[in-house]
């Protein structure tokens, strides 16, 4: 997770294990987010078991790792694969490095990991993402694989994002962010967007009402347009489909691969109560399809950051997204079945 501001069918074993979770949830559940950065994590068969206990049957794992895919088989849990940032050149200018990532990394577990998305770089938009995504959707396709294949961008991707209706790419990211929607629109695949309205409330709180940011209040506090906004959460999603429709990528769905709040390590607002209140408020809202402010009764796929507090991550906020502490016990509770 960059710290973004806001201002400015796999196969038939895993279908016939996921069909005992029930297609309604795990098209409807909250997913949450598997970072590693942490000296002191469970191994992973622990973490598929904690997961499956709380019937969490989403997860995002940031890059590849053949025990931690192991630890996956036959669980049932779709898993979010991403590639590192810096395979993104050899991807891009390379089609036999993309066969070989493929093969290596998903080919072995691809008959007992219910792979959901291949995501090609995560919060970095560089002249070679919309190749290398491409280099990989045709790898994936030449082994008779349907993973779909797309990005994680932070929110740092839009140069205007208030108020949501004139949300607009970056000069900078525009036209990368141009070619590469018009692919995921021809796969009809999702982009992935990282939300955090609490990096943008922190770095200018006086600025926000709280509840606003917390998704703690039932009363209109941005009027844009004939829209209303409840919360912040949904401003930055609109203010993303916003800068989507003026490239003409309005038919392209938004999955939020990451959104959460810090208990811990800030001095505004990151406080075990407000990251309890945000994550339930988020969860409820996924599980309620209430959608946004644009797009009304929408369900918009979501996954919380993280699971775990992570002590390499930079010191502060960054280790204090997890929803357990490293031994598994729970830093507060949020309902995720
Ligand atoms: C998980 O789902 C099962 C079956 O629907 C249910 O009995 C159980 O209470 C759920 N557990 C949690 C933690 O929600
Ligand atoms: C969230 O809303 C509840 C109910 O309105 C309120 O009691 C609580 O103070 C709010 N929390 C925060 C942190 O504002
Ligand atoms: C788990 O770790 C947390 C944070 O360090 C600590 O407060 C808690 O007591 C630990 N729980 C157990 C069962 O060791």
């Amino acid at each position: 997770m960059a710290i973004s501001l806001l201002p400015l069918l796999v196969c038939a074993l895993s279908f016939l294990i996921g069909s005992s979770f029930g297609s309604l949830a795990a098209g409807r559940g909250i997913g949450v987010n598997y970072g590693r950065l942490g000296s002191n994590l469970p191994p992973p068969d622990r973490v598929v078991s904690l997961l499956k206990s709380r019937n969490v049957t989403r997860t995002r794992v940031f890059n590849p790792d053949q025990d931690v895919l192991r630890a996956f088989e036959g669980s049932g849990v779709e898993v979010t694969l991403g590639t590192l940032n810096g395979d993104l050149p050899a991807l891009a200018s390379d089609k036999s490095f993309a066969a070989e990532w493929v093969n290596d990394n998903i080919v072995p577990f691809a008959d007992s990991v219910a792979f959901r998305y291949i995501t090609v770089g995560n919060e970095v938009i560089p002249s070679e993402l919309g190749p290398a995504v491409q280099n990989l959707e045709e790898a994936l396709r030449s082994v008779n694989l349907q993973i779909p294949v797309t990005t994680v961008v932070a929110t740092n991707v839009l140069g205007v994002s208030f108020p949501p209706s004139q949300g607009a790419f970056s000069e900078a990211a525009g036209p990368i962010m141009t070619s590469l929607l018009a692919f995921l629109a021809s796969k009809n695949t999702p982009l992935l967007v990282n939300v955090y309205p609490y990096f943008a409330y922190a770095a200018d709180p006086k600025s926000f009402i709280l509840d606003y940011a917390l998704l703690n209040t039932t009363k209109v506090i941005v009027h844009d347009g004939a829209l209303g906004y409840t919360n912040l959460f949904d401003a930055i999603v609109d203010a993303v489909y916003s800068a989507m429709e003026k490239v003409s990528a309005s038919s392209i769905d938004i999955a939020v691969s990451e959104t959460g709040w810090p208990s811990g390590g800030g001095p505004v607002a990151a406080t075990i109560e407000n990251a309890r209140i945000y994550n339930n408020n988020v969860a409820e809202r996924v599980k309620a399809d209430v959608g946004t402010p644009k797009r009304p009764g929408k369900f918009i796929e979501t996954y919380l950051f993280a699971l775990f507090n992570e002590n390499r991550k930079p010191e502060g906020t960054e280790q204090n997204f997890g929803l357990y502490y490293p031994n598994m016990t729970e830093v507060y509770r949020v309902d995720l079945s």
